[in-house]
């Protein structure tokens, strides 16, 4: 077995070749695994660079939002949820497709106060200073003041923890198309000391909260009951869906199929998904018992009427996204002009995403389309396949129930024999 030691001093001031020397020396890496490290560059670099993980790109079709066309980009390495997202899409076109509200994005900034006496009292003396607070806090962004956000309120929550009762003030923050971290985290840094005075406690921890419960987005859509294939689907659905929102083991999985799509979208323009992950699986559990982000009813007509609600902190105008070639053209091609109308779009490919995986679990399950996609996947990877080729290749792994990359090739020589 390999062994290598993982102290590695000085590593983080070489460049990014010289990085990947370094690693050569302590580790067997072959030129080939050389050059994929070296053969992609990013526009965005962090510490300790050696290379770039590539995410394929896929265009979700079909999707129709608020009366507009959009071409969706979702970056997964998971094959089937690009086709998944299109096709539930296209069932909620024939009912007009995906209807959305918002609220403003407003962020949450949290400052922990500890060692506070009194500290209902404290809180209402913190209260009573709010402008001054606010004040202080808008002094440190005044770009986005100019364009009409900011802090905008606060409040206080006194909780009972183990370490003891500590003072948590939050301070409200309309970020506008920022997805906010950056000027949460400076006004917050900025207001401790101020509260500090105030309360005669101490601050600790300072930062933004990305249970973003006050920038929540909502997305409905009917789906049409024939195009789902009957009554029974429908039913099906209900089904599966009471069973996610009831328990926790398979809301878990419901929500992560939800999720296939709204990290993929929010990947693809390089905002952050750790966030969106965190703060929609908090809101999932918001009333104290993790259940489903979505949730299905059946109309007057018998078709399926679905919403799914959540918090989406992205930007369109900051960080990785604005310096990100790929983020840039996939927020062209999605036609978004504003972090609200991508947090939209976002929403909604959520909802496509999980009526398409309920549909395939209530029905035939997941592995028949999954299959076909990994077929038609393994044959379109061939270099040189002609298009016909890749249909009879498809169809006759899929007859034989062999899937495999040599299959694929064996097959095409038989083809062109
Ligand atoms: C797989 O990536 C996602 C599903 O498991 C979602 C679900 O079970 O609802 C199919």
């Amino acid at each position: 077995m390999m062994s290598y030691t993982s102290e590695l001093s000085g590593f983080h001031k070489l460049n990014k070749v010289e990085k990947i020397a370094k690693l050569k020396e302590i580790i067997d890496l072959t030129n080939e695994e050389i050059n994929h490290l070296n053969a992609i560059d990013s526009p965005v670099t962090i510490e300790n660079m050696i290379g770039v993980m590539p995410v394929p790109i896929g265009l979700a079709t079909n999707f129709l939002i608020n009366g507009q066309d959009r071409l969706v980009t979702i970056a997964v390495e998971e094959a089937s949820v690009v086709a998944a997202a299109s096709n539930a899409a296209k069932i909620a076109r024939k009912h007009g497709g995906f209807s959305t509200t918002h609220t403003d994005p407003i962020m949450i900034g949290q400052i922990q106060l500890l060692d506070v006496q009194n500290p209902v009292f404290s809180s209402h003396k913190i209260l009573s200073k709010k402008q001054e607070i606010l004040d202080l806090a808008n002094k440190q962004d005044p770009i986005l003041v100019k364009f009409g956000g900011g802090a905008i309120d606060l409040e206080t929550r006194v909780i009972g923890t183990a370490a003891g009762e500590m003072l948590i003030i939050h301070l409200l923050v309309n970020c506008l198309d920022a997805m906010g971290a950056n000027a949460v985290n400076t006004m917050v840094e900025a207001c401790a000391p101020l509260l500090e005075e105030i309360t005669g406690g101490q601050a600790r921890l300072r930062i933004i909260s990305n249970l973003a419960d006050r920038r929540v987005v909502r997305a409905r859509a009917i789906f049409d009951k024939e195009m789902l294939g009957g009554d029974n689907i429908v039913e099906a659905i209900i089904d599966a869906w009471a069973f996610a929102d009831a328990d926790p083991y398979r809301a878990a999985t419901h929500n992560k199929g939800i999720m296939n799509a709204i990290s993929a979208v929010t990947l693809a323009t390089a905002n952050d998904w750790r966030a969106v992950e965190a703060g929609a699986h908090a809101y999932a559990a918001r009333f104290g018992h993790y259940g489903s982000l979505t949730s299905y009813e059946i109309t007057e007509d018998g078709h399926l009427a679905g919403t799914i609600e959540l918090p989406l902190a992205l930007g369109t105008i900051g960080g990785a996204t604005k310096i990100h070639p790929i983020a840039q053209i996939c927020l062209k091609i999605m036609n978004v002009k504003n972090a609200t109308e991508l947090a939209e779009i976002i929403a909604c490919a959520g909802l496509a995403q999980n009526l398409a995986a309920l549909r395939a679990l209530s029905d035939e399950g997941i592995q028949r389309g999954h299959m076909k996609l990994h077929a038609r996947n393994l044959a379109g990877s061939i270099s040189g396949i002609k298009s016909h080729e890749i249909e009879v290749v498809v169809k006759t792994m899929l007859s034989e129930g062999v899937v495999r990359a040599d299959k694929a090739e064996e097959i095409l020589a038989n083809i062109r024999k």
